[in-house]
């Protein structure tokens, strides 16, 4: 009960303004990455009911399958695009499928992969390192500067789907996972300027915890506060049809204020936390 409270404060309610995101979608292309599960599932069930073309990338076809059917019955259309964005070939086809496309006018880059283990357990595990950069980092880099001369002549919009802790200082536990992330926001804001003058326009969203399948392995969460995927995926809705770069949840400046003035607070805390468990 209390629990419930305290996430309804922390991650409260959002409505979409349905007038104001069917003028910024309707008859739009948009394509999601990340499309089979959590968030980006959510998301373009939402979208559908706008009358959008929704091209859905990801791995798992059957669950593609079966949402392009809701979308269709909702109204929209939907094409598929089973690729492993681990795989270099794949990757290639799918920039070439989508360079098919006449216009993109979003690109939302979802697809992500989540890691959370110490150092100690990772001394024979570099492919969490090389796992977590190629899909986090790498892959949407290199989709969206292919996609960028399409998305410019579509005035299209990109959005980076990204994480509270890249805001935050380097967490233990979480090297890879924030690196990549940090990574891929680094450079998403520093071509935001450019992007600009070509009139595509890039917008961040950084989330809290959100009840996926992303967490749901990590029995530490079981209980933790978390966002609803549904309302993660209203708040990308509202990012598009808001007149702002980035959304992050209201209390975001505290946990980042935290970071800036308690760094050699955290700094010792997080050694001690650390090496306690040897
Ligand atoms: N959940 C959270 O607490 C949280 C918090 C902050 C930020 N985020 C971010 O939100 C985004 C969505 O995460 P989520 O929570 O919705 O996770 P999720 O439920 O695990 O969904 C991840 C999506 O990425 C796709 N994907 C994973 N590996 C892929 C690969 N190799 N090739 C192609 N697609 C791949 C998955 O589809 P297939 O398995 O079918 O390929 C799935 O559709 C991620 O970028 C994540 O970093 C999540």
């Amino acid at each position: 009960m209390f629990r419930r409270l305290l996430e309804s404060v922390l991650f409260p309610h959002k409505k979409i303004n349905k007038t104001r995101l069917n003028n910024a979608i309707n008859g739009k292309t948009i394509v999601v990455t990340g499309a089979s599960f959590g968030i980006g599932s959510e998301l373009c069930l939402l979208l559908s009911h706008y009358n959008v073309h929704l091209v859905l990338v990801a791995r798992t076809r059957s669950v593609m399958e079966e949402l392009a059917q809701k979308i269709e019955a909702n109204g929209s259309t939907a094409a598929i695009i089973a690729a492993d964005l681990y795989d270099d070939e794949q990757i290639e086809q799918t920039i070439n499928q989508l360079l098919q496309l006449e216009r993109i006018d979003y690109f939302i880059s979802n697809a992500g992969k989540s890691i959370m283990r110490s150092l100690a357990r990772s001394l024979d595990r570099y492919h969490d390192i090389t796992r977590t950069n190629a899909l986090n980092y790498l892959t949407p880099a290199r989709m969206i500067l292919a996609l960028t001369p399409l998305l410019a002549k579509s005035k299209g919009t990109v959005i980076n789907v990204s994480s509270m802790i890249v805001l935050l200082l380097p967490a233990p536990m979480w090297c890879a996972y924030q690196a990549s992330k940090t990574a891929f926001d680094n450079w998403f804001r520093g071509n935001w300027a450019e992007w600009k003058h070509m009139g595509i326009t890039a917008k961040s969203i950084y989330y809290p915890l959100v009840k996926t399948r992303m967490i749901a392995p990590n029995p530490k969460y079981a209980n933790a506060l978390a966002m609803e995927a549904d309302q993660a995926a209203i708040r990308i809705c509202r990012l598009i049809y808001r007149n702002k770069p980035a959304q992050k949840p209201w209390w975001g400046v505290a946990p980042q204020a935290a970071s800036f003035f308690g760094k050699r607070l955290w700094n010792k805390y997080s050694y001690v936390k650390v090496s306690s468990k040897g």
